[in-house]
């Protein structure tokens, strides 16, 4: 549902666009990346879409590898219409033999032999537009193949080569058609930037204008548009980066007919609802309304100690608070000089969502615990509420939204936040919660992040805290419980390191905690990656 109201007048419709077709390969989505990094704007769609579906006209077509052989009986192939649109196209590694195959099957063989790694590439020239692609691309490049192409379809040249690949780039001799069997997409091909700058401005002519400031003024008149100049919209915030951006966006669009809701189910950081008002409220001037609900969250939590349970109670409870605080805001925008309906919710899914949603074959995601802070409520909205999604980051990456926030004049402070669940304390208490617990844990984490920002690492670690193992340790004199830090770095929270702090930082970490939280006798930190643990501990 949200897809068909966003497609209608989605960036792609202002913005020239590059589409990347993915086949399945874990790179695919680093396509997109680097292409917006070069304020090209991009977008990803499986390799099912047929050329007659596609949502919008394409500047350029880049086909991007995958896991399979184009001889697999399985084998996905692109639409041959996309072929026949007469935009310049570019295949990667699976999508160079696409390409091949799609000319002569026997151009392609099949891989006997994988390469992984390194190699170097040098650049053949022709004096002919076909030497566009490579314009100062030469060096290392990274391959992982199996399958290679063994001919020169017909009416190709060879543009580059490597010592294992004589066909490592193609070019069509006449039409804007090029194909490379290493990707240009991963860090470890150093140029493969600026061959993807080549093929996007050089030789698809798109306009490179994808940029934050430009996005706003689209975005805001898109959002009039959809909204109207009578309907109000309401989203809940939690004082992250996403829900405080997209809800600033709001703002600047409709003013006071946007409604931001904050449901404070007690398991919040140290002094969090205060500032979320503070920031909100006072500093970016949203309606703004704190339902403070801790007393009805910790009941029902006491005694459970299955983190899978303390999830869905804290989900389902958020949702009817939530709820009811709908009634009453309802009534309240029905009394206004603005008056007019709810209409819309806000919620601020970011272009990864969306990628995993599409990506062919599953993508390099797979869910692994229930995650949504606020899980089920948009359905529960558009079901119960008769409410229509509004989803103004969905094109977004999270560095894309963290430069937005800038733009919206949102504090450095706010944008570079590290994340931080849903269920908030709740599953940082490893047991059974109580105030006691919460007090602890907050207090425990105020003091490794005061510490993480003075000495300058905030902005160098993914995602920090501290949490409570509620097993006692100790003796009569100093009985109390164990806290442990974690901290990860990570681009994209599926897989993550530990950060590796100075022993004596972790010392003072711990005996600051020790010494100032009541109830604690010892501190460890976590240094298992991501498999095989999680970077909340449940
Ligand atoms: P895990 O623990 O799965 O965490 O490695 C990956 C990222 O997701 C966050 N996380 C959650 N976020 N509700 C949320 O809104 C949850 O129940 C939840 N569990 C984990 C975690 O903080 C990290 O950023």
């Amino acid at each position: 549902m949200s897809a068909d109201i966003e497609q209608a007048d989605a960036p792609h419709q202002t913005f020239d666009t590059l589409l990347v077709i993915d086949f399945g390969s874990q790179y695919t989505h680093l396509i997109t990346r680097r292409l917006r990094e070069l304020n090209i704007y991009s977008e990803m769609l499986p390799c099912t879409m047929k050329a007659k579906d596609l949502p919008f006209r394409p500047k350029g077509i880049i086909l991007s590898g995958g896991p399979a052989s184009v001889y697999d009986a399985d084998a996905p192939h692109a639409d041959p219409d996309l072929f026949e649109m007469g935009v310049p196209l570019l295949g990667i590694c699976l999508g160079l033999q696409q390409i091949a195959w799609r000319i002569s099957p026997d151009n392609v063989v099949s891989g006997d032999k994988r390469e992984y790694g390194k190699a170097t590439i040098i650049a053949q020239h022709h004096n002919t537009p076909v030497d566009r692609l490579f314009e100062g691309v030469e060096g290392n490049v990274w391959m992982s193949h199996g399958d290679k192409l063994s001919a020169l379809p017909a009416g190709f040249c060879t543009i580059a080569s490597t010592e294992n690949s004589p066909y490592a780039g193609i070019a069509h001799e006449s039409d804007p058609i090029f194909g490379i069997q290493f990707h240009p997409e991963v860090s470890h091909t150093p140029h493969g930037k600026r061959l993807l700058r080549n093929f996007a401005l050089d030789i698809c002519g798109a306009k490179p204008n994808w940029t934050m400031s430009e996005f706003i003024g689209r975005e805001i008149t898109r959002i009039r548009d959809l909204v109207g100049d009578k309907s109000h919209v309401l989203g809940a915030v939690s004082g992250g980066v996403d829900s405080t951006v997209a809800a600033k966006l709001m703002k600047e669009a409709i003013g006071d007919r946007f409604h931001a809701v904050l449901v404070d189910h007690g398991l919040m950081r140290l002094n969090e609802c205060a500032e979320v008002k503070k920031t909100l409220g006072e500093h970016l001037g949203i309606d703004l309304t704190v339902v403070d609900a801790s007393a009805k969250f910790m009941a029902g939590l006491s005694g459970i100690t299955d983190p899978e349970r303390k999830r869905k109670f804290i989900g389902n409870t958020f949702i009817d608070v939530f709820e009811e605080t709908v009634i009453e805001i309802e009534k309240t925008v029905e009394n206004t000089a603005n008056a007019g309906k709810i209409e819309y919710f806000l919620q601020g899914t970011l272009y990864p969502d969306v990628i995993e949603s599409i990506s062919y074959k599953g993508g390099p995601s797979v869910t692994i615990k229930t995650h949504h802070n606020v899980g089920g409520l948009p359905q529960r909205m558009i079901d119960g509420a008769g409410l229509k999604l509004i989803e103004p980051l969905r094109e977004l990456f999270k560095d894309e939204v963290r430069e937005l926030g800038r733009q919206l004049g949102i504090s450095e402070e706010l944008v570079m936040r590290h994340p931080f669940p849903g269920p908030g304390i709740g599953i940082r208490i490893l047991g059974d919660i109580t105030l006691e617990r919460v007090t602890i844990a907050r207090q425990a984490d105020h003091i490794f992040i005061s510490m993480i920002r003075e000495a300058g690492l905030y902005n160098q670690i993914s995602q920090a805290f501290a949490a409570v193992d509620t097993s006692k340790v100790g003796d009569k004199r100093v009985e109390g419980y164990i806290i442990i830090l974690r901290a990860v770095v990570t681009t994209d929270f599926m897989t993550a390191e530990a950060f590796k702090f100075d022993m004596d930082f972790l010392m003072q970490v711990s005996t600051k905690i020790c010494n100032e939280v009541n109830g604690v006798s010892c501190c460890v930190y976590s240094t298992t990656s991501k498999p095989p643990a999680t970077i909340e501990l449940q």
